[in-house]
């Protein structure tokens, strides 16, 4: 074993059933509807990339093998773009397919909690620490947000949580950690808390969705009882580990988009939207008529 074993494989929980984005969702995941131009899928698995991440493992469900369609070659569609010459749009597809054996899918069959769907990766992530990676939050940093997590677990090993952070009015509605020594370009976490009662946050920062653990986290999941929701929560299987092993805590330092919610689907596809150059003075200026057309 080296100093902090390698983090090598990612999990990207895909099984829920989206219902806060229906009727859209009914037949597509909503990890496929595009932010621009890329399924939101894409920018977390590009983020993994750029942070070391060699193999993902897709937790999906029925109704999402769309999702593993993507991430294969689509020979009818290309060799149309052959026979036109349309070579831009047919290395753009090259570049985004994964290295043959890389990407891993298997099934939650029963939408459980995100516990539930994490534990179902245990056989293929193995006994070697993993990311975990909530594909609906859509981050845009300078410094991705898993790379980030990286140099604080190169240094800290254990298990890393990103946190950012909220209004403090709003913590009750979070997981919210308590902020201890630094560590590296991280800090130790004192406490987790589930959604704490209005006045009791240890501090406004939140879990935003993105996790290095350890594989003790699995047969933790397998024994945990069904909390909140009747689902296995992650957190409570989290909170198990944190009397075993220590947790840190990386402070991110970008934008975060929840695209499981409506607005904050909408708010990336502006955002994303205003910092490509292609698109920008069209989006800006148009934008800008409708916000004054409100008033
Ligand atoms: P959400 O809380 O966003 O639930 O899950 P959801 O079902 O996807 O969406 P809504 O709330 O009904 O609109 C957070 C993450 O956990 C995964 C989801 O796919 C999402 O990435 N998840 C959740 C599972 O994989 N399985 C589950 O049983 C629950």
């Amino acid at each position: 074993m080296g100093q902090h074993n390698k983090v090598r494989k990612a999990v990207l929980p895909v099984a829920g059933l989206g219902t806060r984005f229906l009727p859209a969702t009914k037949v597509v995941p909503k990890e496929m509807l595009p932010v621009v131009d890329k399924p939101i899928i894409q920018y977390v698995v590009d983020e993994a990339i750029e942070a070391g991440i060699e193999h993902f493992v897709f937790v999906t469900g029925r109704n999402k093998h769309v999702i593993e369609d993507y991430f294969d070659i689509q020979y009818e569609l290309e060799s149309t773009l052959k026979a036109r010459n349309k070579n831009a749009e047919l290395s753009l597809l090259a570049n985004m397919l994964p290295t043959a054996g890389t990407a891993t899918f298997t099934r939650q069959q029963e939408p459980h909690g995100l516990g539930h769907a994490v534990w179902c990766a245990r056989e293929i992530v193995g006994p070697e620490p993993f990311a975990l990676i909530l594909p609906d939050m859509v981050m845009e940093a300078e410094k991705p947000c898993l790379k980030g997590m990286m140099e604080v677990y190169e240094v800290a090993g254990g298990n890393v949580i990103s946190v950012e952070e909220c209004d403090p009015e709003l913590a009750h509605k979070y997981g919210i950690v308590g902020i201890g020594d630094a560590v590296g370009n991280g800090f130790k976490i004192t406490e987790m808390v589930e959604k704490p009662e209005k006045g009791t946050a240890p501090s406004n920062y939140f879990i935003n969705g993105r996790y290095i653990l350890q594989p003790e986290i699995f047969p933790i999941l397998a024994e945990t009882q069904r909390g909140a929701g009747n689902e296995i929560q992650l957190t409570d299987g989290m909170l198990e580990l944190a009397q075993k092993q220590d947790f840190y805590g990386y402070k991110f330092d970008g934008q975060t988009f929840d695209c499981g919610s409506k607005e904050g689907f909408i708010l990336a596809n502006v955002a994303l939207a205003l910092k490509r150059d292609d698109i920008r003075p069209k989006v800006e200026n148009e934008l800008k008529a409708l916000i004054a057309a409100l008033k």
